[in-house]
């Protein structure tokens, strides 16, 4: 009986929703994504739970009804709407087991299974058989090149791989804003070590371990229903613990004053362009690719938005994104679908935080400060490739990397043609680009790649024979010289 009014709704809704895009055709889509909920990073490995499957697969089904299905909103023109067409699709993460199981779980809905009636198939003797699970869809993920291990890494930039980065991003860990807050919330850390004393000692209890505490105790108000002391948690804390983990993650993720500490953000614009690029030349035919789906870390999406200028649109975009966001990217024309110029195409930005649904989709944002919400092609791939990196030449050179898979690229680094023949390392060849003397990058570059290596405490240990610490601490070895920092200048 009750189910009549709701069916009427339900079939009313995507024509009153359409009709402002009538006269558009999406040519293609690139989407970022972060992981669903899962557990804390502190305790690694870090998996995603049911909840963070189900955030994922909500957003699959979301994004299924707005591109996909026969009756999207905003469907993709000539993408398959029930059985998958694999070169239509293309699917990246890094290899991580949370990122890679909430790209399957975003996988599932998008492409749910077909049924038997669309999947079987005859054998030559005359049998039929269909898939595994109802005409379930396997669907590839492809390897995407840096962010490897990212939910169990609390130092994201060393992901990243790339050399200039991580020593623009200690950059911060020495800076006045980061010693200002490390002294201005000693107190407020120590104060919370009867929630947190499980993991974290009294020497951890500090702004240097913002994200990782937040993270920490976060996961802990969703699942833990035995949070010691409790009652510490108020809205208050609880919030001034999340800004706190803001400030300094996207510190780390993007400065302007150095823009290479945004280097995924870098590589992620040449991946959305090319994939735009080549969609656009393949959009009259059949099988050429429509969407892109890359799952990776939120400090990716702080590195974009710190270049695309979106923060002076709204300050919340210098918060950690939570839990199962995307941005995407969409192409689309108001031309005739077979007739248009690259003059008629455009795309736009949007955003969501957290799971997209129909009740709470996406939102478009303006990019580069241009104040537009739909950009000529022309103008956004301008924008785009003044700051992207889309080959490893080039990016070896900007991220000093002379090394491995780099080391073909050294002489391109040293345009006198003097040095030409002597492989300079990387800390010499960075030099004097970021304002810090080669000395002094030299010295963090490498206590960068040491930490790595040993553990920040085993190194302090070494180099300044301080204090022994904690086997907790040494095992997270998070490559960076945060407290190092600290006493390097003391
Ligand atoms: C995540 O799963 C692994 C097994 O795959 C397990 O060893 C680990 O304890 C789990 N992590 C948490 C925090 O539950
Ligand atoms: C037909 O071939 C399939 C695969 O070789 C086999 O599993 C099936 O038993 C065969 N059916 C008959 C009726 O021979
Ligand atoms: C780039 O250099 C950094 C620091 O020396 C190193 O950790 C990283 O593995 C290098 N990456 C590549 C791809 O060579
Ligand atoms: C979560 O619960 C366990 C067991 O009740 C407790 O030992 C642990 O300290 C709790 N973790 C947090 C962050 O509150
Ligand atoms: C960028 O980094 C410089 C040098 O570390 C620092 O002085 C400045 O405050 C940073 N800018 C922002 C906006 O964080
Ligand atoms: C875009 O694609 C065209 C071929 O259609 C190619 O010539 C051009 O180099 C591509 N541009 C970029 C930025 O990938
Ligand atoms: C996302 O929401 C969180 C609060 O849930 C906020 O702190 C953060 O700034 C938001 N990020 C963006 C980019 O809107
Ligand atoms: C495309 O057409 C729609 C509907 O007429 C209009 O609202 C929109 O502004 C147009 N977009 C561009 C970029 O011209």
């Amino acid at each position: 009986m009750y189910t009549l009014p709701i069916l009427a709704l339900a079939a009313a809704l995507p024509t009153a929703l359409s009709q402002s895009s009538n006269s558009e055709t999406i040519l293609g889509v690139y989407m970022f994504h972060r992981h669903g909920d899962r557990t804390a990073k502190i305790t690694a490995p870090a998996n995603l739970t049911d909840l963070g499957y189900r955030q994922v697969y909500d957003s699959g089904s979301y994004y299924r009804s707005r591109y996909i299905d026969s009756g999207a909103d905003f469907r993709i023109s000539g993408i398959n709407p029930d059985a998958v067409l694999q070169s239509q699709l293309q699917v990246s993460s890094p290899i991580d087991d949370v990122l890679q199981n909430s790209a399957t779980g975003f996988l599932q809905a998008l492409y749910p299974p077909v049924g038997s009636e669309l999947d079987a198939e005859e054998l030559r003797n005359g049998s039929t058989v269909t898939a595994p699970m109802q005409g379930y869809q396997l669907i590839p993920i492809g390897v995407a090149e840096s962010g490897t291990g990212s939910e169990d890494s609390t130092w994201l930039q060393g992901t990243s791989d790339c050399a200039k980065a991580e020593v623009s991003s200690n950059e911060y860990f020495v800076s006045d804003e980061y010693r200002r807050l490390y002294d201005s919330t000693r107190d407020f850390y120590r104060n919370l070590l009867p929630v947190i004393s499980g993991m974290f000692s009294e020497d951890d209890a500090t702004f240097e371990n913002a994200y990782e505490i937040w993270d920490y105790i976060n996961v802990a108000t969703i699942h833990n229903n035995t949070i010691p002391s409790a009652s510490l948690l108020t809205d208050r804390t609880l919030f001034q613990l999340r800004t706190l983990a803001d400030a300094q993650q996207f510190a780390l993720a993007y400065n302007a004053s150095t823009p290479i500490r945004a280097v995924t953000g870098m590589t992620l614009a040449a991946q959305i362009t090319q994939f735009l690029n080549d969609s656009l030349s393949t959009a009259g035919s059949f099988s050429g690719q429509r969407l892109g789906i890359q799952f990776g870390a939120y400090a990716t999406f702080a590195s974009f938005f710190g270049l695309a200028q979106l923060p002076e649109v709204n300050e919340d975009f210098t918060g950690v994104t939570d839990y199962a966001s995307s941005m995407v990217f969409e192409m689309f024309t108001n031309a005739s679908k077979t007739d248009y110029s690259p003059e008629d195409v455009f795309v736009r930005f949007l955003y969501h935080n957290g799971t997209a649904s129909e009740s709470d989709p996406p939102t478009e944002y303006p990019l580069f400060g241009t104040g537009e919400n739909a950009l000529a092609w022309n103008d956004f791939m301008e924008n785009m490739n003044a700051f992207s990196l889309g080959d490893t030449g080039a990016w070896c050179t900007a991220c000093g990397n002379s090394t491995g898979e780099c080391a073909a690229y050294v002489n391109d680094n040293n345009d006198d043609g003097s040095s030409a023949g002597s492989a300079l390392s990387s800390e010499e060849s960075t030099g004097c680009s970021n304002g810090v003397s080669p000395a002094v990058n030299g010295v963090i570059g490498a206590m960068v790649t040491l930490a790595v290596v040993l553990g920040l405490e085993a190194l302090v240990l070494v180099v300044f024979g301080l204090r022994v610490v904690s086997k907790k601490r040494l095992a997270q070895g998070a490559g960076r010289v945060v407290g190092g920092g600290e006493e390097m200048k003391g």
